[in-house]
């Protein structure tokens, strides 16, 4: 590897987000020295003229692109027109502007989506575009192939060097908790979570619960009230009790999750010691295991301790039954994750009641 890398400037768009955090851990660990970042108050990467004054004054040589409006079943489904609009706009600002002012690499994050609603299983690269789309998520699937062909078509037409990689689910700390835009993971750690301290009565802590982080479905109007009634009856609304918690759909349809903190170490190992050419359009990185939901769920359940019921709202969808990568090509490439799903989960709740505030 060349250590000049340590000192390249690397902007690493969305520092704050659970893939974009873990990278930023991952280089400061690595002693990189020289990282930039904005938050998308400072700079709104939809918008062209903020991101060009940025490049122009910054000079950025590696970029990992790791903003982007990201969401569960519910949020994807309900504000398609936003999933691609902000995604579109907000990678074409990036990628272009970093051809213009000629980046030495790029690493474009993608998402297992972009595969088809009835994809052999497991799912290889060359699989896209084979087939139609979960319609759930076709809008934030359709910006993310985009994406793709974007950082392709640069590489040929121009010489540039944007890789891409699609991960499977991810999971990790500084995760969204927010349970009306989160994925299964934080969801089922939040809800467990919150019905374990109902049980025990303890409503103080639910309080200060929705007081550290956004939580949805109008539920931070409950800060201010003292009726322990009220309190239950909201979170009852929403499938949240001390006996019970429900969850979305049967729970039988099967996901693959990678622990952030081994996405960081695939990205930072990639971009340190392979381009495009040896990548191709992208790669796959997963843990190459999947588990059902099922079986996720009651992991979880007794991970934070609580000791009611799981029930299933099966009138929510499931969404696809199966996601799981083919990651032979970027074994061959030598890397693998290092996290078990049960070691990353209990790191993950560990953070969530000690951490006051998402960062
Ligand atoms: N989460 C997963 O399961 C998963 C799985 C596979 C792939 N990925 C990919 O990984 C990437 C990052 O996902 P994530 O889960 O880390 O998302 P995240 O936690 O929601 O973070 C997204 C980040 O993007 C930034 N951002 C959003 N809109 C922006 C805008 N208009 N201008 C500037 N910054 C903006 C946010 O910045 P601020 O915090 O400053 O607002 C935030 O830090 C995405 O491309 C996603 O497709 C995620």
């Amino acid at each position: 590897m060349n250590n000049n890398y340590k000192n390249y400037k690397v902007y690493i768009a969305g520092h704050r987000g659970l893939v974009g955090s873990a990278i930023k851990r991952r280089l400061e660990k690595s002693n990189y020295n020289n990282l930039i970042f904005k938050t998308s108050v400072e700079m709104d990467l939809r918008r062209q003229e903020q991101v060009e004054a940025f490049f122009e004054k910054e000079k950025p040589e590696w970029i990992f692109l790791s903003a982007a409006k990201v969401g569960g079943i519910l949020a994807n489904a309900t504000n398609s027109a936003e999933f691609i609009y902000d995604n579109l706009s907000i990678t074409i600002n990036v990628i272009h502007t970093a051809y213009k002012n000629k980046v030495k690499k790029l690493l474009n994050l993608g998402s297992s989506c972009i595969y088809p609603k009835h994809s052999l299983q497991p799912m290889k690269e060359e699989y896209l575009l084979s087939g139609i789309l979960e319609p759930t998520n076709e809008a934030y699937s359709i910006a993310k192939i985009s994406t793709i062909k974007l950082c392709k078509y640069y590489n040929e037409q121009f010489n540039a060097d944007f890789i891409s990689v699609m991960p499977s689910n991810v999971y990790g700390i500084n995760d969204n908790f927010n349970l009306e835009t989160t994925h299964v993971i934080p969801a089922l750690i939040r809800k467990f979570h919150l019905a374990k301290l109902l049980k025990k009565g303890d409503f103080a802590s639910v309080i200060n619960d929705i007081k550290t982080r956004p939580i949805g479905f109008n539920l931070n109007a409950l800060i201010n009230c003292d009726s322990e009634k009220i309190i239950e009856y909201a979170f009852q609304n929403i499938g949240i009790s001390k006996d019970y918690v429900f969850l979305w759909g049967t729970g039988e349809a099967y996901r693959e999750f990678l622990y952030a903190d081994d996405l960081s170490k695939a990205c930072v190992f990639l971009m340190e010691n392979y381009n495009y050419k040896d990548i191709g359009e992208f790669i796959n990185i997963g843990t190459g295991c999947d588990i059902k939901l099922k079986v996720l769920a009651e992991t979880i359940r007794r991970i934070v301790d609580f000791d009611g019921e799981i029930k299933y709202d099966i009138s929510r969808p499931d969404g696809i039954t199966r996601k799981l990568l083919d990651i032979s090509r970027i074994k061959a490439l030598g890397w693998k994750a290092e996290t078990n799903l049960t070691d990353g989960l209990k790191n993950v709740y560990e953070w969530y009641v000690g951490n006051n505030k998402c960062l």
